[in-house]
């Protein structure tokens, strides 16, 4: 194991810890949420009684795999806790993410959580978001002009490729990943993403994460609370 996987195992570890009996949990997707359904699973397999609701098929299958009780979306009403990764974290707690492919139901997830945690290691964290190219899910129909619309925001949008083909979410869209270089407005760009006809739905997260928990290489862990 690397050290960045290490600092992403001791991320969500830390967070696993917050996980209470009773509770509806909802798993993230992506390399760092990995550590955290494995986590889930072993404290289930020690006695941990809770329901899990997944944000991916991905993390779907490895939630099954493990011996997670997984219940439908359709039955629930609401979520306590959700855990997933970012790509990047700015110093008000907004998010980029998607890399993975998964923010429509990621969003979804954490949006109707009472709190949403987010784990990372310290790479993750900046000053300002945008060096990470910006995702964006949209529909296939007519996805050319829906594009030009995204590079009209001063973007650099290019769709995401998979062996040649555009690669497919979970709900059949395409992704394009937007270049914006520099995010200065991280609330008002999301909107006005959002706005476009043919976006589904885009990887700011702003105003959502209740906790961040960083943690560094060396084992350091830093946890930032939201304020309300
Ligand atoms: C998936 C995501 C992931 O949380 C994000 O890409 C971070 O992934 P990783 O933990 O592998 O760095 O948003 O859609």
């Amino acid at each position: 194991m690397t050290a960045m996987d290490t600092a992403k195992r001791l991320a969500a570890e830390t967070a696993v810890q917050r996980v209470e009996d009773g509770m509806i949990v909802g798993l993230g997707t992506g390399s760092t949420a990995y550590y955290a359904i494995a986590r889930i699973a072993q404290r289930v397999q020690q006695g941990l009684r809770i329901q899990a609701v997944a944000s991916s098929a991905r993390s779907e299958a490895l939630a099954l795999e493990l011996g997670i009780q997984l219940v439908p979306l359709s039955s629930i009403s609401g979520i306590d806790l959700t855990i997933d990764g970012a790509d990047e974290v700015d110093p008000a707690l907004h998010l980029i993410k998607g890399g993975g492919g998964a923010l429509l139901r990621e969003k979804i997830l954490a949006m109707s959580s009472n709190r949403f945690i987010v784990i990372a290691d310290e790479s993750k964290r900046v000053a300002q978001l945008g060096r990470f190219p910006l995702p964006v899910e949209i529909v296939p129909f007519a996805a050319n002009l829906t594009i030009a619309k995204l590079r009209e925001l001063g973007c650099k949008p290019s769709v995401r490729m998979v062996e040649s083909q555009e690669y497919k979410t979970d709900n059949g869209n395409y992704i394009v990943d937007c270049a914006f270089g520099g995010i200065a407005d991280p609330q008002q760009l999301e909107a006005r993403i959002n706005a476009i006809a043919g976006v589904v739905e885009n990887g700011l997260f702003t105003h959502m994460a209740s906790t961040v928990i960083f943690a560094s290489q060396d084992g350091a862990i830093s946890v930032l609370e939201q304020s309300r």
